[in-house]
């Protein structure tokens, strides 16, 4: 635990950003859920199992054994997590003034895009762009949005559609399987392949499980299955649901593209038998994917997830709702009604809830939407603040400290000013930029 006047200081050196604080100035990190999780007794033991060879690792063949068994993906690349998967992907499959949909965009999955030459089109329904809207599935793709793309580009500018699962920039929010299946039907018609980021699939699933027809009884790894079986490849970042601190994978079925980017990954991470990775670290992933669809830790995980947000709720803080997956995301254009967006109302929230308390929270607002090609900022309708809950980490007494904490800066929301940026970075500017109290 820190004082008041060291969180200060801290924040000072850090710029206002809770990327570039030290976690030893950190009391409860809520930044992300990735890499962040508390692997199991039975993961630390696989890591002992490490088989360190440059190639063909006994542990590159369990993983890629578990990645068709549970996922149902013919072929897996390990990479060293999910966006080395995306720098891959989109390498292979992505060609000058090509068109990416995607249900809502993810900060390094569109970079990656882009620097491939392509440009991302958001086709997610516009539910999702509403806080308030209480739609249990705000991950769906809106089709008419999706075919209007389709017929005015044509298919062959479309290498694929992008599907989301648990969509991160909406607050974690899932996709139905009928909204995925009719994705499916569209794309079939049209011969156009879907690329699944897979990073929460999981968690996706128990909300299936919860609130879709006909899925209250099956089980997480049979949702998990089905999903997957409606697309043709995935990215991973096995940091989130796969419980480990490192690592991630590409999934094709399609040969032709397995080919190519076994042969991409020698480039940019390793031999396709490591992508990047340790043989231990790719034991605990083949175990730790085997854990992720284990129904009592996804309903115990959600069930923490929706424990804090409750507890928001009941303090009046404004959240997104539903309460999502892997956290809670404070809407700061309520919480900080007096802040124009352009004084960066979430990252302001986050260096006052880490001041209050020393929780580091996250924000997923203008910063993170960063800028067009043409140099303009994007303006997303979301300006959000994320309290990402690690897995297997924190108790529920934390989260009363977390809730308390929120309502502490709420209750004295008039007198926060906003700030403004003063070093920019050119990519991805939300890890490191730095700001300026107004
Ligand atoms: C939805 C989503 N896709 C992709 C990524 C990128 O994965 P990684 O951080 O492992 O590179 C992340 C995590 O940051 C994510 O949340």
């Amino acid at each position: 635990m820190t004082t008041v006047a060291q969180r200060k200081k801290a924040l000072q050196q850090a710029g206002y950003n809770t990327f570039l604080l030290k976690s030893e100035d950190v009391y409860i990190d809520l930044l992300t859920d990735s890499g962040t999780s508390a692997m199991s007794d039975r993961q630390w033991a696989g890591m002992m199992l490490g088989d360190e060879a440059y190639a063909g690792s006994a542990n590159f063949y369990h993983l890629e054994q578990v990645v068709r068994d549970i996922y149902g993906y013919k072929h897996m690349i390990p990479t060293h997590q999910g966006r080395g998967a995306e720098n891959i992907l989109s390498k292979v499959l992505i060609k000058k003034g090509d068109i990416i949909p995607g249900n809502m965009y993810f900060t390094t999955t569109r970079l990656h895009q882009e620097l491939a030459g392509g440009r991302f089109e958001d086709i997610i329904i516009n539910e999702a762009h509403d806080p308030e809207n209480e739609f249990p599935f705000k991950g769906n793709v809106n089709l008419e949005k999706l075919e209007a793309l389709i017929k005015k580009h044509g298919a062959k500018k479309i290498p694929y559609v992008s599907i989301a699962t648990s969509v991160n920039m909406a607050g974690g929010q899932p996709i139905s399987m009928k909204n995925l299946k009719d994705v499916r039907a569209l794309t079939n018609k049209y011969g156009i392949r879907i690329i699944h980021d897979m990073t929460r699939v999981a968690e996706n699933a128990y909300f299936i499980q919860q609130r879709e027809k006909g899925y209250d009884k099956k089980s997480i790894a049979s949702i998990v299955k089905e999903i997957c079986s409606y697309t043709d490849g995935a990215t991973m970042s096995a940091k989130k649901d796969a419980l480990v601190n490192i690592g991630g994978f590409l999934a094709v079925n399609d040969w032709d593209v397995f080919e190519e980017a076994r042969n991409m990954v020698v480039i940019y991470e390793g031999l396709h038998t490591y992508g990047g990775l340790a043989g231990r670290d790719m034991e605990a992933m083949a175990i730790g994917i085997g854990e992720s669809v284990n129904d009592d830790h996804i309903k115990a995980r959600i069930g923490q997830v929706i424990y804090l947000g409750e507890k928001m709720i009941e303090y009046e803080i404004p959240i997104v709702k539903p309460i999502g997956g892997h956290g809670i995301f404070v809407d700061a254009k309520k919480f900080l009604p007096h802040i124009p967006q352009d004084a960066f109302p979430a990252q302001t929230l986050a260096a006052e809830v880490y001041l209050d308390s020393g929780i580091r929270t996250m924000e997923r607002g203008i910063v993170s939407a960063g800028r067009k090609a043409n140099g303009e900022n994007y303006y997303p309708k979301l300006e959000l603040v994320r309290f990402t809950i690690p897995r297997r980490v924190y108790t529920q007494a934390h989260m009363d400290v977390i809730a308390e904490s929120t309502q502490r800066v709420f209750e004295k929301r008039d007198r926060i000013k906003g700030m403004e940026m003063v070093y920019e970075p050119k990519y991805l500017r939300f890890f490191q930029a730095k700001f300026r109290k107004l």
